[in-house]
């Protein structure tokens, strides 16, 4: 299909580029900058800005096949609708998908109501007070012959992006973790890519006046996404919740509400009904150990070859601290090649072979983490061969509460890796504790 989108320079509008040019469409992307941006993956561009509906009028030709928009609203509920119009009224009696981008923040506080699904009753935070009217303007469509369908994204991560990446910067600023409201506010989210994948899906196959919440996980706690921020900053203390007002004074009263709003909400209609299969680590995992904490690479191309090998090694490394944490002696061992591994411990012990290395693991770690633990992050990859590569890791010693001991040293773990049928195992690891 030749789709026409709205916000294609934008956080999600780039992901849903890349994931309708993988399904064979071809975007053409509305900008309302006229310049030509190259390199993005566009079929064509074609000037418009949004607060200006008039300059819409003609991008929607006869051989547009779907519209996506994403562009951000105006903060105008009549700028807002007649860009519909604009948008949707030559769609009118061809049956081709017009999909429209709202948010789960239209749906306000869910309470202790677990995970509400798209017929829950809205009632919108004060941020997108007149979102739920658009949405249906969108809706309306489908009784003149247009393929409309609203999608509801959570908060969005990964890529480094999104609000999430508003906490990694806070607390790297402020040197703590640092969230808004209540210290059990929940956030639905969702990754950038699983999101992209959505979008396909609905302007591939969503039926017209249908909603969608895009949603990965319902409800994640934000002390804990924010202790993650803090984790990918390098800042390993306890998550710090701030009055509202605080929020207000930093980011305006309307979007320090929607940062405090507590949510639970579904994403199960889209995986049934759309077959959506939303597979990319969660918010946690990938602020901990992902896109938010970039490492350095070195020894082979740039591209998504790599970048899946980087992920798979980053994903050991985090099975090594998984392991050690929760002293699960078996599965730590089963990170190791069978084939005559070596271990050279922090303290300059060297252990020769699978068979010495399980007797030293089944002897020292029950018990390790009783007080405390450490925490492992890959921070530089050099592959000297595409299935041998060299990684350090940078070891720091944690409370159980995943906050910094000060006065316990950094380790420098230094593990040979070697893919082997298809997996990465360590082949050779070293320690070494930082003196200085
Ligand atoms: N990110 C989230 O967590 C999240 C969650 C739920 C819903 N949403 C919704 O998803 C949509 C996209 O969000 P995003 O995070 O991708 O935002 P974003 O990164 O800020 O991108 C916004 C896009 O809108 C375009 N835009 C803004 N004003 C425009 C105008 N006057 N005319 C034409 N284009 C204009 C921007 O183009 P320029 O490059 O020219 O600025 C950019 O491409 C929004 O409606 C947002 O409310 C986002």
């Amino acid at each position: 299909m030749k789709v026409l989108l709205t916000g294609a320079t934008g956080y999600i509008g780039s992901a849903v580029t890349d994931h309708l040019t993988a399904a064979g469409h071809q975007v053409v992307a509305l900008t309302r900058g006229a310049e030509p941006r190259p390199g993005r993956g566009w079929h064509a561009q074609l000037a418009g800005d949004t607060a200006d509906p008039a300059s819409l009028a003609g991008a929607v030709t006869p051989e547009i096949e779907a519209v996506i928009h994403l562009a951000l609203p105006s903060g105008d509920a009549d700028v807002d609708t007649a860009v519909i119009e604009a948008l949707a009224t030559p769609l009118r009696g061809t049956g081709r998908p017009f999909v429209y981008t709202s948010g789960v923040w239209v749906l306000g506080a869910t309470g202790q109501a677990q995970e509400v699904g798209e017929d829950a009753l809205v009632n919108p935070i004060d941020l997108v007070g007149y979102r739920p009217r658009i949405e249906q303007r969108v809706l309306a469509e489908a009784a003149e012959g247009v393929r409309a369908v609203v999608v509801r994204p959570g908060i969005v991560y990964g890529r480094g992006g999104g609000i999430p990446a508003l906490l990694v910067d806070r607390a790297r600023r402020k040197g703590r973790p640092e969230y808004f409201g209540e210290e059990g506010v929940r956030w639905p989210t969702v990754h950038v890519d699983d999101l992209a994948e959505l979008f396909v899906a609905a302007v591939e196959r969503a039926e017209a006046g249908t909603v969608w919440h895009g949603v990965g996980e319902p409800a994640v706690a934000v002390r804990d996404l924010a202790r993650a921020a803090g984790r990918a900053a390098g800042v390993l203390a306890a998550p710090h919740a701030l009055p509202a007002e605080q929020g207000a004074e930093d980011f305006g009263p309307l979007f320090a509400d929607a940062l405090a709003l507590d949510q639970s909400v579904s994403g199960a209609a889209a995986r049934t009904v759309l077959g959506w299969r939303p597979a990319r680590p969660g918010p946690v995992a990938e602020l901990v150990s992902g896109s938010y904490r970039p490492v350095e690479v070195f020894g082979a191309p740039d591209g998504p070859g790599t970048d899946a090998e980087v992920t798979a090694i980053r994903q050991l490394v985090a099975e090594v601290e998984y392991a050690q944490q929760n002293e699960l002696a078996d599965r730590f061992l089963s990170l190791f090649r069978p084939q005559d591994p070596v271990w050279t411990t922090g303290h300059g012990r060297r252990l020769s072979g699978f068979e010495e290395i399980a007797t030293f693991t089944r002897k020292v770690l029950p018990g390790a983490a009783a007080e405390s633990t450490a925490v492992y992050d890959v921070e530089r990859v050099l592959f000297l061969r595409p299935d041998v590569a060299a990684v350090n890791v940078r070891q720091q010693p944690v409370h159980l509460d995943g906050t910094r001991i000060t006065d316990l040293p950094e380790g420098r773990p230094f593990y040979i890796l070697v893919k082997e049928d298809g997996t990465w195992r360590v082949g050779a690891a070293q320690n070494t504790v930082v003196a200085d």
